[in-house]
């Protein structure tokens, strides 16, 4: 199994509630699953650009345009988004542990899905066979982990909620449909007293779901790797 982790968030462990829900999935996943081969990509240790025209023009317009030659500008500035997209390829599990800032996921991780969501890197887009242009996955990934921590208290749903939806939706567009969540919500201590248990409580959901994939690959996938 190799699990892609992506984390975008600043704080040391200690002081982040969405960076202990990843430790606490990612050590009952490895209890389980030894084997696991984890790649973590920390954005706040090796930044993504945000997506230049040059890069645009690497990857978009070569898309649109089967005439574009790419420049030598254009291939360096696609290499960032190169290598994430080979790791995102290579994965059969996607986490991602976030904190929720101004409703939505930090901006740093919105660079990283604007590099590597990207065609002919992680999907192509071309007719099938009535003509329609289809997305069509070049990524393996079976499902993905999102972990969060916000101060306020959300449902999913919740038209506040850009976090979720944004990921939901971008992830949807590449083939990716099975997005499961722990979200440690109400972190505020100033408005929410019961924040220690609301944290708890998402890190026992982090730990199910570790379980959940586990149990999934022992028993329908671990024959295939
Ligand atoms: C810049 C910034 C913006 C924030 N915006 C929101 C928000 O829109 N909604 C919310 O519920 N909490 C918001 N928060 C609170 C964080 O989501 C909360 O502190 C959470 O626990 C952070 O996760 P972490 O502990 O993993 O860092 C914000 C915090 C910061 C620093």
């Amino acid at each position: 199994m190799n699990v892609l982790h992506v984390c975008a968030n600043p704080k040391p462990t200690e002081e982040s509630v969405s960076k202990q829900l990843s430790i606490a999935f990612i050590t009952r996943l490895i209890e389980q699953v030894p084997e696991a081969e984890i790649n973590n990509v920390d954005l706040y240790q090796d930044p993504p650009p945000h997506l230049s025209l040059a890069a645009w023009r690497g990857l978009w317009q070569a898309a649109f345009d089967p005439n574009h030659k790419i420049t030598k500008e254009e291939q360096k500035a696609t290499e960032y988004a190169r290598g994430q997209a080979k790791l995102f390829n290579q994965a059969d599990v996607l986490v991602l542990t976030m904190p929720m800032w101004n409703f939505g996921p930090p901006s740093i991780f919105k660079a990283w899905l604007d590099q590597v969501l990207a065609p002919g890197l992680t999907f192509d887009l071309g007719p099938d066979e009535n003509g329609t242009v289809r997305v069509r996955p070049k990524h393996k990934i079976r499902r993905v982990i999102l972990l969060v921590a916000s101060g306020g208290v959300y449902h999913e749903g919740d038209a506040r909620d850009g976090l979720t939806r944004t990921i939901r939706s971008a992830l949807e567009f590449v083939g990716i449909e099975r997005v499961q969540i722990a979200w440690a919500d109400g972190q505020n201590p100033l408005f929410y007293g019961d924040h220690e248990f609301r944290k708890q409580t998402a890190i026992e959901a982090a730990q199910d779901l570790a379980d959940e994939l586990a149990e999934e690959f022992q028993t329908s996938w671990s024959a295939s790797q």
